[in-house]
């Protein structure tokens, strides 16, 4: 009998092992970029307008890569209290709703900065007044948001380039050096279950900046003062990631406090071109891998979802193409990167933009008249060649192709299909081909088509 068992149990083994030798590989890498975050117990956010939400493209974008939203500007001071006392939560309600069905965490973006502050603030000379004005401010948002709020940037950009010495604004100036921990008081009060951070750009390297701000966190930490993190913007310049940031960021995680990315672009002198994007992908993917060689560097945000709609070229005429995904939502080759440092990886499926060794497109319009425009659409392939691709235009309300040239279209309603012609199929890295076409725009409709590219 027992060696009947044994017999049993060895052919067992047997087939267990073999099993485990045919056993499919592990299941496929993680394809975006909350799921790769996850999957390292991290968090993946971008910062998104409530204005924007009502494009297509915007909103499913955001959905499928991220999973935290800051809203961008909707819960700042100048919007949620524009008059003393009186409260508007509308637009930030509905992102902080849109975020919540998604299963999104929740940034709030913040209770005390001396910008998009309204000026009835800045008007404030009495210490106790600006005192019980700022701890009324954050009890009634902090509190309206309460139990939503994963982070609060508490206190945002209250110390100054270069000295490192606190800036100027109406509460250093009238409460004095003691506001920002009276405002980390008033939030954990207000909402005892969000993590509280303090939050600041040019401190993502070693510099007088950060050191204050360590020396400020070292304090609080000391002395009871309730914080829970800093927030490194990461608004940076192509081919300028500092070379100490792992270690800025390991320092402040020593303190005690998590260490989140908070606002992180990459800008360029625009146009873009293969090189730049090149490099712009090097440098997303040494920021993503200086957090996850940080163990509480919990959290990495970028500062919008599209080129399309950054601050960036409003605030440096000239420069732009900071984000992940371009004008027409392609993925660019920063988003490939930032996913393969996070451990994920693309899974080509037939037709998505952006797939590795894919393309990117643009779209200009070349010509216009009453009743009609010629457009341009040009199809770049990134750092690997192709050997073919697609354009997929949808067309606004009325407008008819009637004549296309280096390209073969196929219509089916709105949606014109755009396949090469056969000398311009095959792309080499970083090379281009463009097609163009004319609309006949009954009305002067010359809204631009919107499109996405693949490959093949
Ligand atoms: O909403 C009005 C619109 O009605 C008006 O027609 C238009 C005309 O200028 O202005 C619109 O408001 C603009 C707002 O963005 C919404 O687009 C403001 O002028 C503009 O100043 C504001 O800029 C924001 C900026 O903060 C203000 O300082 C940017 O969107 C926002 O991305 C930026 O974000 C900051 C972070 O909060 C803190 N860290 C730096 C970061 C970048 O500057």
């Amino acid at each position: 009998m027992r060696r009947v068992l044994t017999a049993v149990l060895g052919a067992g083994a047997l087939l267990l092992a073999m099993l485990v030798a045919v056993a499919p590989p592990a299941s496929a890498a993680p394809g975006t970029l909350k799921e790769a975050a996850a999957a390292k117990g991290r968090v993946f956010g971008a910062a998104a307008a409530q204005g924007h939400m009502g494009e297509s493209a915007y909103a499913s974008t955001l959905d499928r890569e991220f999973n935290q939203l800051t809203p961008e500007n909707e819960m700042k001071w100048d919007t949620t209290e524009p008059s003393r006392n009186s409260f508007n939560y509308g637009a930030a309600d509905q992102l902080v709703s849109h975020a919540q069905a998604q299963g999104m965490k929740i940034r709030g973006h913040t209770l005390v900065w001396h910008s998009q502050l309204p000026g009835w603030v800045g008007g404030i000379s009495s210490r106790d007044e600006l005192l019980s004005v700022m701890r009324n401010h954050i009890s009634n948002e902090a509190g309206h948001f309460a139990g939503k709020i994963a982070y609060w940037d508490v206190v945002n950009e209250a110390f100054q380039d270069g000295s490192g010495a606190r800036r100027d604004s109406v509460f250093q100036r009238v409460i004095g050096d003691g506001y920002i921990e009276e405002a980390f008081r008033a939030a954990r009060a207000a909402d005892p279950t969000a993590k509280l951070c303090y939050n600041d750009y040019n401190i993502d390297g070693q510099n007088a900046k950060s050191n204050a701000v360590y020396t400020m966190v070292q304090d609080f930490k000391r002395r009871g003062v309730p914080i829970d993190c800093v927030g490194l913007q990461a608004h940076l310049i192509l081919g300028n990631v500092p070379s100490d940031m792992q270690a800025n960021m390991q320092r402040l995680a020593n303190l005690g406090v998590d260490v989140h990315i908070t606002e992180l672009d990459i800008r360029m002198n625009t146009p873009a071109d293969g090189s730049k994007l090149a490099t712009q992908a090097n440098d997303y993917r040494k920021v993503v891998s200086a957090c996850l060689a940080v163990s509480r560097c919990t959290v990495m945000t970028v500062w919008g979802i599209t080129d399309k709609y950054s601050w960036v070229p409003d605030t440096f005429p000239g420069e732009g193409a900071a984000l992940l995904f371009d004008d027409n939502y392609n993925k660019k080759p920063a988003y490939t990167a930032a996913l393969e440092a996070l451990g994920g990886g693309d899974p080509g499926d037939p037709g998505d933009p952006g797939d590795p060794g894919a393309v990117t497109c643009a779209y200009t319009r070349t010509a216009q008249w009453s009743n009609g425009f010629n457009g341009q659409v040009t199809v770049t392939a990134g750092s690997s060649a192709v050997g073919s691709w697609t354009a997929v235009m949808t067309m606004g309300s009325g407008q008819q192709i009637t004549a296309l040239w280096n390209g073969t279209p196929s219509t089916n309603g709105s949606v014109v299909t755009v396949k090469p012609v056969s000398w311009n199929a095959r792309l080499a890295a970083g090379a281009s081909a463009s097609f163009g076409f004319t609309v006949n725009a009954p009305g002067g409709n010359a809204t631009a088509p919107s499109v996405t590219c693949g490959s093949p």
